[in-house]
């Protein structure tokens, strides 16, 4: 259960490893670095084990939704990873919903992100919808766009 999960901020260097094994294999790791990791707004948010270890991560970012370009209040979630071993317990969902409590907390707003089709199950269950934003990565496969109106606390 979501709830019963805790959720902690941590610097993005924290997340390079679990990223990369899960989400780009074939970058190094000094190549995990993404553009506004430095932004203030942006947030890595992470469940932790027993031993600090991260078992799920997600980055949140203000970032203008491409489907949607008019509105002004958009946060992307990307690099969406749960290690293998720590799958189907609820650590993405709980990640997902400490998202969405930032966003109310803050006015609320849309969150939006691109997901990998295979995910997108995943997104449907934590509120998300698919766009009708549909196109195909030549690297990582068929990607769906998705969105969540996130209303103020
Ligand atoms: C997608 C991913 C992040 C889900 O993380 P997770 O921690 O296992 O997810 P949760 O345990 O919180 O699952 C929440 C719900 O979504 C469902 N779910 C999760 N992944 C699913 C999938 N691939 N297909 C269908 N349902 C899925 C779970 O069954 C659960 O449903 P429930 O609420 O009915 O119990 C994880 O599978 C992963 O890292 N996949 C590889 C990387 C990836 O594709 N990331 C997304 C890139 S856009």
């Amino acid at each position: 259960m979501p709830g019963c999960v805790r959720v902690s901020r941590v610097p993005a260097e924290a997340t390079y490893a679990l990223r990369r094994a899960v989400l780009r294999p074939r970058l190094r790791l000094a190549d995990m670095a993404m553009p506004g990791d430095d932004d203030p707004a942006t947030v890595y948010l992470a469940v932790l084990g027993a031993a600090d270890d991260i078992l799920s991560t997600l980055r949140l970012q203000p970032v203008p939704c491409p489907w949607s370009p008019a509105r002004t209040d958009a946060w992307q979630l990307r690099s969406m990873a749960t290690a293998k071993h720590a799958r189907g317990l609820g650590h993405g969902a709980a990640l997902v919903a400490a998202a969405v409590r930032r966003i109310a907390d803050q006015g609320g707003g849309l969150l939006w992100c691109n997901a990998r089709v295979p995910a997108e199950p995943f997104y449907v269950r934590a509120g998300f919808t698919a766009a009708e934003h549909r196109w195909d990565d030549l690297e990582f496969g068929p990607h769906v766009g998705m969105v969540q109106e996130v209303p103020a606390s």
